[in-house]
């Protein structure tokens, strides 16, 4: 008798100490101030985008030199270049808190000829995983200093953090290929998405079944329209392609464009922002959208918000989607939201 009340005494404790827990302080995105990772170092992973692979986001981006320069030898534009430090990787399981899991690409520093040296162009990497090789396969924008190689690079790794063995770079389809990114579909078929033909127009092609190579199904879309930071999605069937205009590192009116396949035809929706500051995209340029695990109608859109004089410090900008029909979204300006809030509510 003097163990079951003790045993219920227990009992009540505990349920009277769980009842006076502290509920977890809500975590909050909030775009354009500095983001920390858990080390308390400035995430650096520029023009990025995120996979995610057996209960863990990874976040791939351009790890930029700390010293911002202007290239005297392209008179035509801004060419405001920071040293290339390959592509860094970031983990987290809930999107908030970001653990730095070291350079996946590492740059070349002793070969001047290679991609990879410093002092040439890296930028929007992108990783995909294939369920046939199992090997994490990532592409990238490769360019000399000028800009004018315009080629694209491919890597690969067994594990998500790298390290990444570098193939080598191409003009896939024998076409320019600057922006770029990457996208797979449910059937396992991969796109490599790139802007060509000096940036007038945006190639869609199709990669082989291990993502190393083009098959050489490719379209041209939206000629002559100048499209650059392309992030793809696919909701119900419907593909999105979220875009900027081509103003170097300032920002410009983002648009969307929707089609029932990949390889198009593409039908232009106009501006998905909204809010302030909208005309131009709050100050950022795409680069991902990301659907969250488990969650059909939650993805989120990847903004750069560049600073071109000091090109480490640029910023982040992640908004939900939120869609109005089939196929129109609205992307508004929140400069702090939870993502938990922001889409299980309804
Ligand atoms: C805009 C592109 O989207 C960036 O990735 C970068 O190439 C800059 N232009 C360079 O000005």
């Amino acid at each position: 008798m003097r163990n079951q009340i003790f045993f219920i005494l227990l009992l009540g404790l505990f349920v009277v100490s769980c009842k006076n827990q502290p509920k977890p302080e809500p975590q909050y995105i909030v775009s354009g101030e500095k983001w920390l990772d858990t080390e308390g170092n400035a995430i650096n992973a520029h023009g990025g985008g995120i996979l995610f692979h057996e209960g863990t986001y990874y976040w791939y981006g351009e790890f930029k030199g700390d010293s911002t320069y202007w290239n005297p030898k392209v008179p035509s534009w801004e060419c405001y270049r920071t040293e290339t430090g390959g592509v860094s990787c970031y983990s987290s399981k809930d999107l908030y808190n970001w653990t730095f899991e070291g350079i996946a690409l590492k740059p070349n520093l002793n070969d001047t000829l290679s991609d990879l040296h410093p002092s040439h162009v890296l930028e929007r990497p992108k990783v995909i995983y294939n369920d046939q090789t199992k090997k994490f396969v990532m592409w990238l924008h490769v360019d000399s200093h000028d800009y004018a190689k315009a080629a694209a690079g491919v890597a690969v790794s067994d594990t998500p953090n790298g390290e990444f063995q570098y193939l080598g770079s191409m003009r896939p389809n024998d076409a320019m290929s600057r922006d770029m990114t990457l996208f797979k579909d449910d059937d396992g078929t991969a796109y490599h998405v790139y802007s060509s033909e000096e940036n007038r127009t945006l190639y869609i092609s199709e990669l082989t079944d291990d993502y190393l190579n083009h098959t050489g199904n490719f379209t041209r879309n939206f000629i002559d329209q100048s499209r650059e930071a392309p992030a793809v999605f696919k909701r119900n069937n419907k593909y999105f392609i979220l875009s900027s205009g081509c103003t170097a590192w300032d920002p410009n009116q983002a648009e969307y464009a929707v089609a029932d396949a990949m390889l198009g035809e593409w039908t232009v929706m106009g501006n998905p922002c909204s809010g302030k500051d909208a005309d131009i995209t709050f100050y950022g340029q795409s680069t991902h959208v990301l659907p969250i695990q488990g969650q059909p109608d939650a993805y989120v859109a990847m903004f750069d918000q560049w600073k071109k004089t000091d090109l480490i410090d640029s910023r982040y900008i992640w908004l939900p989607i939120k869609f109005t029909s089939d196929t129109t979204i609205d992307i508004a300006w929140n400069e702090k939201w939870n993502i938990e809030e922001a889409f299980n509510k309804e």
